[in-house]
């Protein structure tokens, strides 16, 4: 008899935890919807479905190009079957779905926003510059040539994943902001990211797949990452956008632990500031090419942790924060952020 009520409250408990939890979600995520359409005319984007892909030469370049981002291991990486010039992870690692995915550095706006000028290299940049960028920096790479197959496809399938956004951006009277592209900035912590903190936080949220030092699981038999690295030899380098801590906070907050999205966040914006400190402050291989990097130094952002730097704060606040302080300081100064 006892057991039975026993059993029956807990029946109630878990079945109203669960409903409540529910309602609860849908609730932040309206509240989000209508914030998003407040403040913004915003545009929805729903990527086109791989399964309309015409069977055609111009339909196995896009293919081919999304079997790059997804397994570029297996073409590009230290085993690969087209060149031995990348560090074993996958372009999906950090691009979630083919670059599909809100709030999870998607593609939405290549196709429509490229070639683009950008402070980091002060030039206007090409999309095949742009892959080429993210091989050299965040795959610790080498750059493929512009003629190659595998450039080429890479840039088709950019190109198609947000060609009828483009097509809607460029019909459209005014510049409209597109819902879920690339990350959701997360407001500056009032303090330094802190590193312990974030060492715990690896600990609880993140070992288990990453590994204890952040080393990642990889599979002989698929030829790629399972859990892709963190730090270390094989992770991406000095010069990847992941090694600013907004960057990384940024997309962790929304996707990690993996499963985790924008709808319902496991982090705090606490917490995800303080693991990109810690996973920062681990060791990774220096990017080659960084003096060339910021050649205005003006234009480094709040949290590029090279100097030298046009104001007067340290390095070290460079790296961890606190932002909020350096950023007012720049006043009127435009930051060219992208
Ligand atoms: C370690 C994470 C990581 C990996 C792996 C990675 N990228 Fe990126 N990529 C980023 C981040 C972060 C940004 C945006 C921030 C920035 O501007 O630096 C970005 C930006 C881009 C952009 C520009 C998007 C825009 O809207 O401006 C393209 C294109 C791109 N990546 C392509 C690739 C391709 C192709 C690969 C694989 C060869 C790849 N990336 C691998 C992290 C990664
Ligand atoms: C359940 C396993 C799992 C957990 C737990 C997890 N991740 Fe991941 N993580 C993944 C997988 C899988 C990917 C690659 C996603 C893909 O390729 O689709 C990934 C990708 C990443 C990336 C981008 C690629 C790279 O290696 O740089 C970062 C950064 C990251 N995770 C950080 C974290 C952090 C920080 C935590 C803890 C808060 C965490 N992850 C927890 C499985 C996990």
């Amino acid at each position: 008899m006892l057991l039975m009520a026993g059993l029956g409250i807990l029946i109630i408990f878990f079945a109203g935890r669960w409903i409540w939890f529910d309602v609860f979600r849908v609730h932040i995520l309206q509240q989000k919807h209508s914030l998003y359409q407040r403040s913004a005319p915003y545009i929805f984007w729903t990527p086109p479905d791989t399964s309309t892909l015409p069977h055609t030469a111009e339909g196995d370049l896009i293919r081919y190009g999304r079997l790059l981002i997804v397994h570029t291991a297996r073409y590009l990486g230290p085993k690969g079957k087209i060149a031995h010039i990348s560090n074993g992870m996958n372009c999906q690692n950090c691009h979630l779905a083919a670059g599909t995915l809100p709030f999870a550095n998607n593609f939405s706006l290549v196709a429509s926003t490229y070639p683009k000028y950008r402070a980091r290299n002060d030039r206007v940049e090409t999309v095949a510059f742009r892959v080429n960028a993210c091989l050299k920096r965040s795959l610790n790479g080498e750059a493929l040539d512009t003629h190659s197959r595998e450039m080429k496809a890479f840039v088709a399938y950019l190109s198609w994943i947000g060609g009828q956004l483009h097509a809607r951006i460029s019909a459209g009277s005014q510049t409209q902001k597109v819902w879920g592209s690339g990350t959701e900035k997360l407001k500056y912590l009032k303090r330094a990211a802190d590193t312990g903190a974030g060492r715990l936080v690896f600990m609880t949220y993140c070992q288990n797949c990453h590994g204890p030092r952040g080393e990642g699981l990889w599979v002989d038999s698929t030829g790629e990452y399972q859990y892709p690295p963190l730090w270390g030899k094989h992770s991406y380098n000095t010069g990847a956008g992941m090694y600013r801590i907004s960057q990384f906070a940024a997309f962790v907050k929304n996707n990690m632990p993996y499963g985790t999205s924008y709808l319902h966040p496991q982090l705090t914006d606490d917490q995800a500031w303080d693991v990109a400190a810690f996973v920062n402050s681990q060791p990774r291989q220096a990017y080659r090419d960084l003096k060339y990097d910021w050649p205005k130094i003006a234009d480094k952002p709040v949290d590029y942790p090279f100097g030298p730097y046009a104001d007067s704060f340290q390095q070290q606040q460079h790296k961890y924060g606190p932002f909020e302080e350096i950023e007012k300081s720049r006043g009127s100064i435009s930051v060219k952020q992208k």
